[in-house]
């Protein structure tokens, strides 16, 4: 089954597996990860906490999630796979973010969105270390957040934001160095 989500107590896995969940993680009874069963992988570090209705899911492309050490994902957040994201260590996710970097193909007006499947990879997302993302921010495929960077909540993130620094707006524009 594809959909079903973890049970709240199913085992930490080897990194072999669809799904490693490091043992001093924390993920909430009311959070949802859906593994990938077309062999993309979701790995989750040490420390890291993922909190109350936090969804994680493996679709729309081939990329992996890869969550590293001492984050804290907020309630409300959504990370759909896509073509990839990636999280350094000591990154804060403030609640109601979307990261999902994948795309519709949209191209064929003769025919509908949701038969055209996805379009090329634009890189997935990365996010380096020590970064916080404010609530309600929304970050593209191609972002890729440079460490020690803040982004102010409510911004859509389409690009390259250069490390500490702080960004705001849709699409997110650098208002001032982080000193
Ligand atoms: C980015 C942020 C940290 C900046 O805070 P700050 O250092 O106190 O900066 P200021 O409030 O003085 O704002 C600086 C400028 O950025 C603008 N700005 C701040 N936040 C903004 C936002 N979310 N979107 C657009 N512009 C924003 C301000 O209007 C101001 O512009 P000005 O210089 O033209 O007047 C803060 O505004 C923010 O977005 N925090 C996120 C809070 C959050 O999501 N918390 C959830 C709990 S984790």
């Amino acid at each position: 089954m594809s959909e079903q989500p973890l049970p709240e107590s199913a085992p930490h896995t080897t990194q072999d597996q669809a799904l490693h969940v490091d043992p001093t993680a924390t993920v909430s009874p009311d959070a949802r990860i859906y593994p990938s069963i077309r062999g993309t992988k979701i790995s989750i570090g040490a420390h890291t906490a993922i909190h109350e209705f936090v969804v994680i899911k493996a679709v729309g492309g081939t990329g992996d999630i890869r969550i590293g050490s001492h984050c804290q994902l907020n309630p409300g957040t959504v990370l759909y796979s896509g073509s990839g994201i990636t999280i350094g260590n000591d990154v804060l996710i403030a609640p109601g973010c979307v990261i999902s970097p994948a795309n519709h193909e949209y191209r064929d007006p003769l025919t509908p969105i949701r038969m055209q499947r996805f379009m090329p990879s634009k890189g997935g997302v990365v996010i380096e270390d020590d970064v916080w993302i404010g609530a309600h921010c929304t970050l593209l495929d191609g972002t890729h957040i440079g460490k020690g960077s803040i982004i102010a909540a409510g911004s859509v993130v389409n690009g390259k934001v250069e490390g500490y620094s702080i960004y705001a707006g849709t699409p997110a524009k650098k208002i001032r160095e982080r000193k």
